[in-house]
């Protein structure tokens, strides 16, 4: 299974913090946020990868990362969006990179507390179609600003909602996707959502709707730590106290 990273995206909800570098590279308790995506995947086995990113502090990626044997990559590839057309855009330039391959997408700014190992595996024995990761959450509020699954009675999603004024569940869906050969397809057949970007929500819909979706409900702690400047200072809290990507 191949692994893309995305890391690109302007980062306004960080600003000023982001107005002179990649939110990507803003500290996490101790490493570069991107680190955590990128042992995410490794200790996961997944060690063939591509980081895709934009903007002006592209290079840096570069710098830090180099060919990414340091972080125990055999094989790191980059790729470079023009402008931040959505989570989906992103996803369609490692297209030749992942080849008919499987493929697991980490959004850079997810900071999972434990391991997503058993993910990885169990979508590797999932005969086809596609996977992501829930997370329960209590505040409802909370749920308005990310992607939102609704359950049917025998615990399969129905729908994804893509910040829903009226959640209808406590669960989110977060940052990781796992996708067979069909997404590239998919991605071909998207239109701009209303905030202007091609949505990942509607590749994971895509997949709902054929009844290839697979869902798995996280342990451990989970935050997005570019949605604000608060989040962004509750996961360094909670990764100095308790670690990311624990076994
Ligand atoms: O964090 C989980 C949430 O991520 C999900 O619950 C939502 O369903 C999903 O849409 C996404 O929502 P966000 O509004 O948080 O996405 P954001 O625009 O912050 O982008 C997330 C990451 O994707 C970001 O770290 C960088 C990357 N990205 C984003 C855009 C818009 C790119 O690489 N290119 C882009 O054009």
């Amino acid at each position: 299974m191949k692994g893309v990273i995305l890391a690109g995206g302007t980062g306004s909800r960080l600003h000023p913090l982001t107005r002179i570098t990649n939110k990507h590279l803003l500290p996490i308790y101790d490493r570069p946020m991107i680190n955590y995506a990128i042992e995410a995947l490794v200790k996961s086995g997944v060690t063939e990868m591509m980081l895709v990113t934009g903007g002006t502090h592209a290079g840096e990626f570069l710098r830090l990362l180099g060919n990414g044997q340091e972080f125990g990559i055999e094989r790191l590839l980059y790729a470079y969006q023009d402008r931040p057309g959505g989570i989906a855009e992103a996803l369609g330039l490692a297209e030749r990179f992942v080849g008919g391959e499987r493929v697991v997408v980490l959004l850079a700014d997810n900071i999972f507390g434990r391991s997503i190992r058993r993910s990885v595996d169990a979508f590797v024995k999932q005969e086809r179609g596609a996977r992501v990761v829930l997370y329960e959450m209590t505040d409802m509020d909370h749920l308005k600003s990310l992607g939102v699954a609704q359950l049917n009675g025998d615990g399969r999603i129905s729908r994804i909602v893509e910040k829903p004024g009226t959640p209808p569940s406590k669960l989110a869906v977060t940052g990781v996707y796992f996708y067979d050969h069909r997404v590239w397809e998919v991605l071909r057949t998207l239109e701009p959502s209303s905030r202007g970007e091609l949505e990942i929500t509607d590749v994971n819909n895509w997949y709902v709707e054929k009844g290839l979706m697979e869902c798995d409900v996280l342990e451990g702690f989970w935050g997005d730590a570019g949605e604000s400047v608060t989040a962004y200072y509750n996961v360094n809290d909670m990764v100095r106290a308790k670690g990311a990507n624990r076994d």
